[in-house]
């Protein structure tokens, strides 16, 4: 590609750029793609190689790349107003919070941050100061998932229930405790559905049994349980979820991080499920990666009680620099007004019901393939040696998938650093602009790889 070097920009990369999720000593024969530019739902690298991008960047870009609408109002902002924090307020920030409190009226006060992880710190400060000042000090305790993932900072990592992600990096923050997962495929009770009596679920209940209601503040939830494998939960769970939060008195957070913004089909990833969530989590897809943004919603309940005199102390006592950064919120806005005029969230769900339609016809037969899940564009492929005894294929598999469906032009997500081998599921969740023969294209390469991949030799990646 014209006007860069690249041998240099590898080396100038391998030297000083540290890399998410990757060993450098690796670098010569497992080197990151320099991706330079991109359109819709391709992305280019530094040879001028073409991608499919079926993991929209890291599951957030869900417009796809190059809109100039989005790119126009960024600019727009930025020559009015480039910065001002929302220890006062501004107009880019007004209008974005005003249309996220129409789209869920139930939770219309918000708070903006720069992440997903961010959204949900806050939210678990939110939740432990509201009961305080309900008068009990007592409930801290925050419980989430296994296989869930909330963030990368101590606190949401701390409620992320991946082992792998916290190795090496304990102690964790205290009062986080993890329950099973919703995951049929491999039921943690090893029952069936709907004979299990959606056990997954009663688990919150027994769970804050033992720990005592009062001295539990919050459930955390991701719709769908997304890096950890897009594992589904069968009807009923989230009714019941709900109603054991409520029968206990203990809040429920759902971060909708990936399941934002039209990637289940739905806006909201909870609204497949009818509950109204206490708080709301949201990062990704909100300004489909162009500018980084997060929030947080939250009830009118939670938030009267942070309502006093001036020097009560009962306000938030947080700030983020950069938190409804103008121009992320301009960004978000146009992001938002795409995704409405081109119909996105329809879209996701029409695309998902083919992209399922798809992986069933070329995939179930194909030996390596244990489970396939879809929920709109959101697809989870769990991989394993043989399907009688669902073992999980090694991680040095997984990433040998991953680097041929590289060679083919794909790229693709995966579970990785979750558990000790069991990070064997491919994701696929492609920008919600996806055209119909890019599914095909993505089908065919996935299906092509496994079996490549599967009939070769036993590999150490
Ligand atoms: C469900 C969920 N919550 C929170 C996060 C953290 O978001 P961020 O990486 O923006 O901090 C992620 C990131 O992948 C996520 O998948």
């Amino acid at each position: 590609m014209d006007g860069f070097d690249s041998e240099s920009l590898y080396e100038q990369d391998r030297l000083h750029v540290w890399h998410p999720l990757t060993q450098h000593q690796d670098y010569s024969h497992n080197h990151p793609l320099i991706i330079t530019h991109g359109l819709e739902s391709t992305v280019y690298d530094i040879n001028g190689q073409s991608y499919l991008d079926a993991a929209a960047g890291l599951w957030c870009v869900n417009v796809g790349y190059g809109r100039q609408q989005l790119i126009d109002a960024a600019l727009r902002q930025m020559q009015q107003l480039a910065y001002y924090p929302l220890t006062q307020s501004h107009p880019a920030a007004i209008e974005l919070a005003t249309r996220l409190a129409s789209y869920i009226p139930s939770t219309p006060h918000i708070y903006f941050s720069n992440s997903g992880s961010e959204a949900n710190e806050t939210a678990f400060k939110m939740v432990r100061q509201y009961w305080q000042q309900q008068g009990f000090p007592h409930k801290t305790k925050i419980i989430s998932r296994f296989r869930g993932y909330h963030g990368s900072t101590l606190g949401a990592l701390s409620a992320t229930g991946q082992p792998e992600r916290k190795r090496n990096y304990g102690p964790m923050a205290p009062d986080f405790m993890q329950v099973s997962a919703p995951y049929c495929y491999r039921c943690p009770f090893h029952m069936q559905y709907p004979s299990c009596q959606i056990q997954c679920a009663e688990d919150f209940e027994r769970r804050i049994q033992i720990e005592g209601a009062d001295t539990v503040a919050a459930i955390i939830v991701e719709p769908i349980i997304a890096g950890g494998g897009v594992l589904i939960p069968p009807p009923g769970y989230f009714s019941r979820l709900a109603h054991i939060a409520k029968d206990y008195n203990v809040k429920l957070i759902v971060d909708e991080v990936v399941t934002g913004f039209g990637r289940t089909g739905s806006l909201f990833g909870h609204e497949l499920y009818n509950i109204k969530p206490d708080i709301v989590t949201m990062a990704k897809g909100l300004a489909s990666g162009y500018m980084p943004i997060g929030a947080t919603a939250v009830s009118d309940e939670i938030f009267h009680t942070f309502l006093g005199a001036t020097d009560s102390g009962r306000h938030l006592r947080q700030v983020n620099t950069f938190g409804g950064h103008p121009v992320a919120c301009a960004a978000a806005i146009a992001n938002l007004n795409i995704i409405e005029e081109d119909q996105l969230v329809k879209q996701a769900q029409s695309k998902g019901e083919y992209l399922k339609q798809l992986l069933v016809d070329q995939l179930q037969n194909v030996p390596w393939v244990g489970d396939i899940r879809v929920q709109g564009l959101l697809a989870g492929i769990e991989i394993v040696t043989e399907p009688e005894t669902k073992t999980p294929a090694s991680d040095a598999f997984m990433r040998l998938l991953g680097r041929h469906l590289i060679k083919q032009g794909i790229l693709a997500g995966k579970a990785t650093d979750v558990e000790t081998w069991h990070n064997n599921i491919l994701i696929i969740a492609p920008p919600l602009v996806i055209h119909g023969d890019e599914l095909e294209q993505i089908v065919t390469g996935v299906a092509h790889t496994i079996r490549q991949v599967g009939q070769a030799p036993p590999i150490h990646v």
